[in-house]
C-alpha cells in the first residue's frame, strides 16, 4: 500500500529542521503528486491571522487563481468552518465549489489542527473520478498531524 510507503518519507521530510516550514510544506507537496497517482493539485491553505479567510500556501499543480478564499466559500471555505474533513467524489454536483481548472474532477480537503484550532487545511484535486477512499482520509489526517507539529 502506498500509503504505508510514504507515512515514513513523511516523517523524514518533517524531521529535516535545517530547512523552514515552507521548505517542509513543499516537499510533502511535491512526494504526494509525485507518488499518488490520483492526486493531481496538492497544496496547503492556512488562515490569515484573525481574519476569516484562507491564504493559499505552497503547492504543486497548476497555478490557481484562488490565493484567498474567504471563510464559507468553495469546499476550503467551508473546512475552515466545520472543522471537519471534506471528500468530494464528484465536484459537479457541489453548489459550493470554486473551479480551478475543468479537468478536476474530485477533491479532497482535510483540516489541520493546532492546540485543538482549525488553522489551515491541505487540499488535493484529482483528475480521476471518485478516486478517495478512508484510506486517503486515514493518510492525509496523518500528513495533517504531522505538520502541525513543525508550524509556528
Ligand atoms: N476547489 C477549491 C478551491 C481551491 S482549488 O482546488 C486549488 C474549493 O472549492 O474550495
Amino acid at each position: 500500500m502506498i500509503f504505508d510507503t510514504l507515512k515514513p518519507q513523511i516523517e523524514l521530510i518533517i524531521s529535516e529542521d535545517q530547512k523552514s516550514v515552507n521548505d517542509h510544506l513543499q516537499n510533502i507537496c511535491v512526494l504526494l503528486e509525485k507518488r499518488v497517482p490520483h492526486y493531481n493539485w496538492v497544496g496547503f491553505y492556512f488562515r490569515n491571522g484573525k481574519k476569516e479567510e484562507l491564504v493559499l500556501g505552497p503547492y504543486v499543480g497548476a497555478p490557481t487563481d484562488h490565493t484567498v478564499i474567504p471563510f464559507g466559500k468553495g469546499i476550503c471555505g467551508q473546512v475552515a468552518v466545520s472543522n471537519k474533513n471534506f471528500v468530494v467524489p464528484d465536484v459537479s454536483a457541489q453548489d459550493n465549489y470554486i473551479a480551478c481548472s475543468i479537468a478536476v474532477k474530485a477533491e479532497i480537503v482535510i483540516p489541520i489542527f493546532v492546540n485543538g484550532e482549525n488553522i489551515g487545511q491541505i487540499d488535493i484535486d484529482s483528475n480521476t473520478p471518485d478516486p478517495f477512499t478512508q484510506e486517503d482520509e486515514r493518510f492525509l489526517e496523518f500528513v495533517c498531524a504531522k505538520v502541525a507539529t513543525i508550524l509556528p
